[in-house]
């Protein structure tokens, strides 16, 4: 159901339609007694019609409230009005990571800085026990500060006891979810295709899957079915890196690999060491660059040194270039 501009729900008035999703629709909306704009999304009346499950996805989106980090979504307020159930948070502008992810994929310099803030999010959610379990760059947004914000917490797991709920027959929990509903197989992780328990370093797989597929252009698991993707999930590497964007450290396929490691135990163990490797390596590539630049720099100095010298037209220091020249080979 949509709603037209000017309803009000509680304090709320609608203003418009931003998107829709699995998770019913995302309106631009004014807060109407703290003269605001934020965005409300309205849950369908199939996803809330248990008041155990309501309750439970309330507390959880209580414990996000909490959290207030900058990688992660404010969420500002639950609310029903009319039985129309809905959660509203900060308005974003700008983009979702899907809509900046290329088929040649994203320089790794740029890739590095937002896979940075993503894991910063994930290891705040992560230290208050706050798994995520459907991130995918649909959810990611990036704001036209360049600032990562993780969408959605507490959602997942709504969706996930519904389909639980219509699960028919010898279906499991995982092959519902992204047969009918997810529609996201692509960066579930090994235990969440069996239907196993998933705690916070299933987060770390997807966070891998989105990595990958950010650095590469391409997903780690495309096939044209869900089940295919499934299979390949649980059975297969991802591909070799391509070479589209640029040469891809050795360091940071590493990294990438090692959070898509089939078994949990094998992968990194927390979000926040993946940000401490990331910043470590992006610091070495950076110093790299900088020592590269002042190479280059003092190259060209010295050859307008060289250059003066041989034309006579100025006096010279030979002290200063023995001192360039050693700088130079230093
Ligand atoms: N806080 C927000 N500010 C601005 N836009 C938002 C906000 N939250 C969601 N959106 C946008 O609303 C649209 C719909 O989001 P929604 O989460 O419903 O869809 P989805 O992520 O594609 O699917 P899913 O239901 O699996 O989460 C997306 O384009 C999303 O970027
Ligand atoms: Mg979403």
């Amino acid at each position: 159901m949509s709603f037209a501009p000017d309803t009000q729900l509680g304090p709320y008035k609608i203003i418009s339609l931003i998107g829709s999703g699995g998770m019913g629709e995302v309106y631009r909306a004014r807060d109407t007694r703290l003269l605001r704009d934020v965005a409300l999304k309205v849950l369908p009346a199939s996803f809330t019609n248990d008041p155990d499950r309501l309750r439970r996805f309330e507390q959880e989106a209580r414990a996000v409230a909490a959290l207030n980090h900058p990688n992660i979504v404010s969420v500002y307020d639950v609310g029903n009005s009319g039985g129309v159930h809905y959660i509203v948070s900060e308005l974003l502008e700008g983009e979702t990571l899907r809509q900046r992810i290329t088929p040649t994929g994203m320089p790794s310099r740029k890739a590095i800085e937002l896979a940075v803030q993503l894991a910063n999010g994930l290891a705040a959610a992560h230290e208050q026990g706050i798994v995520h379990r459907d991130l995918k760059p649909e959810n990611l947004f990036i704001t036209r500060a360049g600032r990562l914000k993780i969408l959605d917490f507490g959602l997942a797991k709504l969706r996930r006891e519904r389909a639980i709920d219509e699960t028919v027959g010898s279906k499991t929990a995982a092959q519902t979810e992204a047969g009918q509903v997810l529609g996201t197989a692509g960066y579930m992780s090994p235990e969440q295709v069996k239907g196993e328990a998933a705690d916070h370093r299933s987060d770390i797989f997807s966070f891998g899957s989105i990595f990958y597929e950010m650095l590469n252009g391409q997903r780690a698991f495309k096939r044209n079915t869900s089940a295919e993707t499934m299979t390949a999930i649980l059975n297969e590497d991802p591909p070799e890196f391509s070479l589209k964007s640029g040469a891809i450290p050795p360091a940071l396929e590493r990294i990438v690999r090692h959070c898509m490691e089939k078994q949990p135990g094998q992968r990194f163990q927390s979000a926040h060491d993946i940000a401490f490797d990331l910043e470590s390596l992006s610091t070495t590539c950076t110093c790299r660059a900088a020592v590269a630049r002042r190479r280059s720099c003092l190259r060209r100095v010295v050859k307008a040194e060289h250059a003066g010298a041989s034309s006579q037209a100025a006096p010279h220091n030979v002290s200063q270039r023995d001192h360039l020249e050693r700088a130079l080979h230093a």
